[in-house]
C-alpha cells in the first residue's frame, strides 16, 4: 500500500506550520473535524505529505495521546481501494480496529479508519485510488 501521509501531533497549529514552512514545507489550509474534535492541515515537502493535527477540545480523539507525546509523529496513513476488505484482511492478521470507519472532512470526505498492531503501533487507512490524491 502506498503511503498517503504521516500524521503529526502538534500543540500549536500556527506555530508548527510556521516552523515547518521555514524547513521548506508548503502552507496548508486548516480544516476543523468536528466529529474528532481536531484541527487538521496537510503540508507538503517534495513527495512527503504531513498531516498536522491539534485538538481544539478536551474530548478530542487525540487529547490522551497529546498528553503523552507532545509534538510528535504518531501514525502513517496508507491508501487502499476497498476499506472494508482491507480492514477484514488486517484484522484477520492481528490488527485491532479502533472505532468505526468514518468520513474525513480534511481528505475530501474519503473514509478513514485506524488500526493498532502490536509490532507497528497505529496505522490509518484511507479509501480511494492513488489518482484521487495526486
Ligand atoms: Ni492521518
Amino acid at each position: 500500500m502506498k503511503v498517503h501521509h504521516v500524521g503529526y501531533l502538534v500543540k500549536d497549529m500556527e506555530a508548527a506550520k510556521k516552523e515547518f514552512m521555514a524547513l521548506g514545507y508548503s502552507d496548508g489550509e486548516v480544516t476543523r473535524d468536528e466529529y474528532r474534535g481536531i484541527d487538521i492541515a496537510f503540508i507538503h515537502n517534495g513527495g512527503y505529505c504531513v498531516e498536522l493535527i491539534t485538538p481544539y477540545r478536551e474530548d478530542s480523539t487525540v487529547s490522551g495521546l497529546m498528553k503523552k507525546l507532545k509534538n510528535s509523529p504518531y501514525h502513517l496513513c496508507y491508501i487502499c481501494e476497498n476499506l472494508d476488505a482491507e480492514v477484514e484482511r488486517l484484522t484477520a492478521n492481528g490488527y485491532v480496529q479502533m472505532g468505526e470507519a468514518k468520513e474525513a472532512p480534511a481528505i475530501d470526505g474519503h473514509r478513514v479508519v485506524f488500526l493498532m498492531n502490536g509490532s507497528l503501533g497505529m496505522i490509518e487507512l484511507v479509501e480511494g485510488n492513488e489518482g484521487d490524491f495526486a
